[in-house]
């Protein structure tokens, strides 16, 4: 019989078929390494939706942009960075369906002007959003974020629905919201829900129903109904896998109802950021001190939440393995271990659960020079790094057809300072 096949094995050596020896070697650690094949499956399970808006917040390096866009995927963006970031990716501004979507709950000013000046369309979050558009692009189509009330998310801090949080439209304010844009002459085209979905079918099922129920509040202007994103990913051995088909036909079904009343077409999109790109990325660290402290060992390491905030701010597990091939794994025996950055505060932990309680976790034995790698940190990793302890950004690595792309250098000291002055004396 076949062993089970193991998702997060202690050991691994190689990345897209790239030995991590040899990416350790050409770009030094830390450093995040994309696998584009994992990418690529990650959206061919999106196939039967019209269309995948990758939600670039998750990792918007322009190597990753410009994969998806070449697999026929659109984007969202949220700032006007993000705008700027996809059109150097090769999107533009305009089409149908519109290449990139400004979604928010504000406008900052930055944003509002880079919008009105590209043609960006927007799905607006608050009723200031559709007054302060209205004003600038009268007689315009704006989509809406609705809040229906409810939420589901992994962690408080980032559960997007119900009455704590600060995202979309108020379910109970629909109405006025249509006629703040009507005041305006804008057109509701389109109803956006992201609420952070889990796997729980049931709970997808309300969230489908609640948002046609809001599209028919709107009216027959509506022409796409956004799912949002929130689809999870196994982080740990025993996580299960969401059923994509499973997912589409609820919405799909839903769709079809409204279809009906309306008697024209409703495209359905789905807004994936962590599903397509977590599991792709792994971040490369060297070990530099190993030592005990009491019953507890400690690894320390090269990275630290500098580089992936995600276990300090969440308490999010990511599987940790040692750069070894099997036959030396082999010969190691695993040890309970608290696995640790560089930084000067005692946070700076990878193993740790939510509220800070430090955890040790089963990782091979191991000697100060070998490599550690940080799994399923393709999403919210890097992009959510700091130069706290004026620690420069990691480098960034994009494994293709077995080969290695550096698709951003390493940051250097002098890049930390650029842009710092002191004034005269
Ligand atoms: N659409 C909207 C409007 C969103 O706000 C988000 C994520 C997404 C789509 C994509 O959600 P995803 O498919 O990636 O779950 N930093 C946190 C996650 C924050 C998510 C924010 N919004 C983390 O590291 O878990």
């Amino acid at each position: 019989m076949a062993p089970p096949e193991v998702r997060f094995p202690a050991a691994r050596s190689a990345i897209g078929g790239v030995p991590i020896a040899d990416l350790v070697a050409a770009f030094g650690t830390p450093t995040y390494v994309y696998d584009a094949a994992r990418i690529e499956a990650q959206i061919d399970r999106f196939k039967a939706f019209d269309t995948v808006r990758y939600a670039q917040k998750a990792n918007s390096n322009l190597a990753i942009l410009d994969l998806v866009r070449r697999k026929g995927v659109l984007v969202d963006a949220v700032s006007a960075g993000e705008i700027h970031r996809a059109e150097l990716a090769g999107y533009s501004a305009s089409g149908k369906p519109a290449p990139i979507v400004f979604t928010a709950d504000i406008f900052d000013r930055d944003s509002l002007e880079m919008v009105l000046d590209r043609g960006v369309p927007v799905n607006c979050g608050s009723p200031d959003m559709i007054d302060q558009y209205g004003e600038r692009v009268p007689g315009g189509e704006i989509t809406l974020r609705i809040n229906p009330g409810f939420g589901h998310g992994h962690s408080r801090k980032t559960n997007t629905g119900g009455e704590h949080s600060k995202h979309g439209i108020w379910h109970a304010n629909l109405e006025d919201a249509v006629m703040l844009a009507d005041k305006h002459g804008l057109r509701v085209t389109g109803i956006h829900m992201h609420i952070g979905s889990g796997v729980d079918f049931e709970h997808l099922a309300k969230v489908s129903a609640a948002a046609v129920g809001f599209a028919r509040r709107v009216g027959s202007s509506v022409r796409t109904l956004s799912a949002g994103g929130g689809l999870p990913t196994p982080y740990r051995e025993e996580d299960p896998e969401v059923d994509i088909d499973a997912y589409f036909a609820i919405w799909d079904r839903d769709r079809k109802a409204l279809e009906e009343t309306f008697g024209h077409a409703v495209e359905l999109e789905i807004e994936p950021g962590r599903f397509l790109t977590a599991e792709a990325g792994s971040l490369l660290t060297e070990i530099r001190a190993t030592k005990k402290m009491g019953s507890n060992t400690f690894y320390l390491v090269d990275a630290g939440f500098n580089n992936l905030a995600r276990p300090i701010l969440y308490g999010s597990h990511h599987p940790i393995s040692l750069a070894l091939d099997a036959e030396e794994a082999a010969k190691r025996s695993l040890r309970k271990v608290v696995v640790g950055g560089p930084l000067c505060e005692s946070g700076d932990i990878f193993t740790q659960d939510e509220g800070g309680i430090v955890r040790s976790e089963p990782v091979l034995e191991a000697r100060v020079g070998e490599i550690l790698t940080i799994e399923c940190a393709g999403a919210y990793g890097f992009v959510m790094s700091s130069n706290y302890n004026s620690k420069p950004f990691a480098a960034e690595v994009l494994v293709r057809d077995g080969n290695a792309h550096l698709v951003r250098r390493r940051e250097t000291v002098e890049d930390l300072v650029r842009g710092e002055s002191i004034p005269e004396a």
